[in-house]
């Protein structure tokens, strides 16, 4: 199963890799699908590569991604126990915002993931990432470091570590909803599998929204 697993995702990346669902993929050096353990407690979802990333083809490598792996430390979590990925696998220009029909072209790559690491708790960074996986409504300011549930995940919101960078009182916000984080890690409950709102599992072939 596990194996399964594994394998699964390893045929998503390949797929991310060459994919051309969304203009995206013509100015990309590299797709960044996303790393990091099956069986992952947490699940980092941001807004997409940046220019390191697009140049390395992994996820949060610049200066945002230092920024996560010492927010991580400071709660006794390593970078290499959680998986991290974005909202759209491929930079969009400039670093402009991703539109959204290139996030709902993308969204089943990150549905995908959901449904095979099987993270206890995802955490979207950023209004973008948060507003992808809750819903149009939702912003960082409103529902950061508020845990809720859907689909039998755990999602907690939280700002982007880009936003932090600079704003120290932001960064304060962050450190303290990973503090959030690290409590919603003592749970000791198994997590359950991945299904879409109306209770339905999760199949490589729902293509919906998980709404
Ligand atoms: N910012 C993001 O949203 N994602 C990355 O992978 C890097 C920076
Ligand atoms: Fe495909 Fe996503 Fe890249 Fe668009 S951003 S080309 S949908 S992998």
């Amino acid at each position: 199963m596990g194996d399964n697993r594994l394998a699964e995702l390893a045929m998503v990346h390949s797929e991310i890799m060459a994919c051309t669902k969304c203009d995206l993929h013509k100015s990309r050096k590299n797709a960044v699908p996303g790393e990091g353990p099956i069986g992952a407690k947490i699940m980092f979802v941001g807004e997409g590569p940046g220019q390191n990333e697009d140049e390395q083809g992994r996820p949060f490598v610049g200066a945002a991604g230092k920024l996560l792996t010492e927010l991580l430390g400071s709660i006794g979590v390593s970078r290499s126990d959680v998986f991290i990925t974005n909202i759209v696998k491929c930079r969009p220009p400039n670093n402009r915002a991703p539109r959204k029909a290139e996030i709902e072209a993308c969204n089943p790559y990150m549905m995908s993931q959901i449904r095979l690491v099987k993270p206890r708790i995802v955490c979207p960074l950023g209004t973008p990432a948060i507003a992808t996986v809750l819903g149009e409504e939702s912003s960082a300011t409103r529902a950061h470091g508020k845990p809720q549930t859907k689909g039998n995940v755990t999602i907690l919101p939280m700002y982007h570590p880009a936003a932090a960078l600079y704003d120290a009182s932001l960064k304060e916000v962050l450190a303290s909803d990973f503090n959030v984080l690290k409590d919603l890690l003592k749970d000791p409950s198994p997590p359950r599998e991945p299904v879409l709102e109306d209770g339905r599992e999760m199949r490589r072939e729902t293509l919906e929204k998980w709404v």
